[in-house]
C-alpha cells in the first residue's frame, strides 16, 4: 500500500504539470485563463490560433497521462497501473500548482487509455475525431468519447478497464458542466471559433 500511495503520487504530480500555460507563455500568447473557455488544455490554446502550440499541448498532456501509467507499469506492475492513470488524470484536472484549478482531462484520458490498452485508446480517440468531423464541438466529443469508453471496454473483451472508464467518464462530465450548459443553450463554439 506505500508503494501504491508513491504510485499515485507521482501519478498526480506527472498530470499536474499544466502544459497548455506553459506552451501558451512560451509562445507568447498570453494567459490561457482570460482568453475563450478560460480552460488550460489544447482546445483553448487553438482559440488563440496558433495550431503548432494547441497540437503540442494535445500532445504533451496526453503523454503525461501515457507516461504516467508507462512508469507505473515498468517500475511497480500492473498493480499500480490504474491508480496511477487515474491520478493522473486528477492531476490534469485539479493541479496543486494553479490552487487546484485545473482542465477537464480529455487529452490526459486519451493519452492514458492508450497506454493502458492500447485498442482502447484507439477506439476512443476514434470516437473523439468522428464526432469532432461531424460536429465540430470539441467539448461534445469529450462527452461522447468518455461515454462510450467503458462500452467499447466491454466490445474489445477489457472488462478490467470498465470501472475506471466509468470513474474517468463521470469525471469529464463533472468537469463540462460549464461546456454542457453551454450546449444545452445552443452557445458552445466549435473548434477553432471564439
Ligand atoms: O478538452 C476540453 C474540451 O473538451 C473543451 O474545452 O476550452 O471548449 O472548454 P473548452
Amino acid at each position: 500500500p506505500a508503494a501504491l500511495l508513491i504510485w499515485g503520487l507521482a501519478g498526480y504530480l506527472l498530470g499536474s504539470i499544466p502544459f497548455g500555460i506553459v506552451l501558451a507563455r512560451v509562445f507568447g500568447l498570453g494567459d490561457l485563463r482570460s482568453i475563450g473557455s478560460g480552460n488550460i488544455g489544447a482546445t483553448n490554446v487553438l482559440r488563440t490560433g496558433n495550431k503548432t502550440a494547441a497540437a503540442l499541448t494535445l500532445v504533451l498532456d496526453g503523454a503525461k497521462g501515457a507516461a504516467a501509467v508507462l512508469i507505473a507499469r515498468a517500475l511497480a506492475g500492473e498493480d499500480a497501473v490504474q491508480l496511477a492513470g487515474l491520478m493522473a488524470f486528477l492531476g490534469h484536472c485539479f493541479p496543486v500548482w494553479l490552487r487546484f484549478k485545473g482542465g477537464k482531462g480529455v487529452a490526459t484520458f486519451l493519452g492514458l487509455l492508450l497506454a493502458y490498452a492500447f485498442p482502447l485508446g484507439l477506439a476512443a480517440c476514434a470516437t473523439w475525431l468522428a464526432t469532432a468531423l461531424i460536429l465540430r464541438i470539441s467539448s461534445l466529443s469529450a462527452l461522447v468519447a468518455a461515454a462510450m469508453a467503458p462500452i467499447w471496454a466491454l466490445l474489445l473483451g477489457r472488462a478490467d478497464a470498465t470501472l475506471m472508464l466509468i470513474v474517468l467518464a463521470l469525471l469529464v462530465f463533472i468537469r463540462h458542466r460549464p461546456n454542457i450548459q453551454r450546449l444545452l443553450a445552443g452557445q458552445e463554439p466549435k473548434i477553432g471559433k471564439k
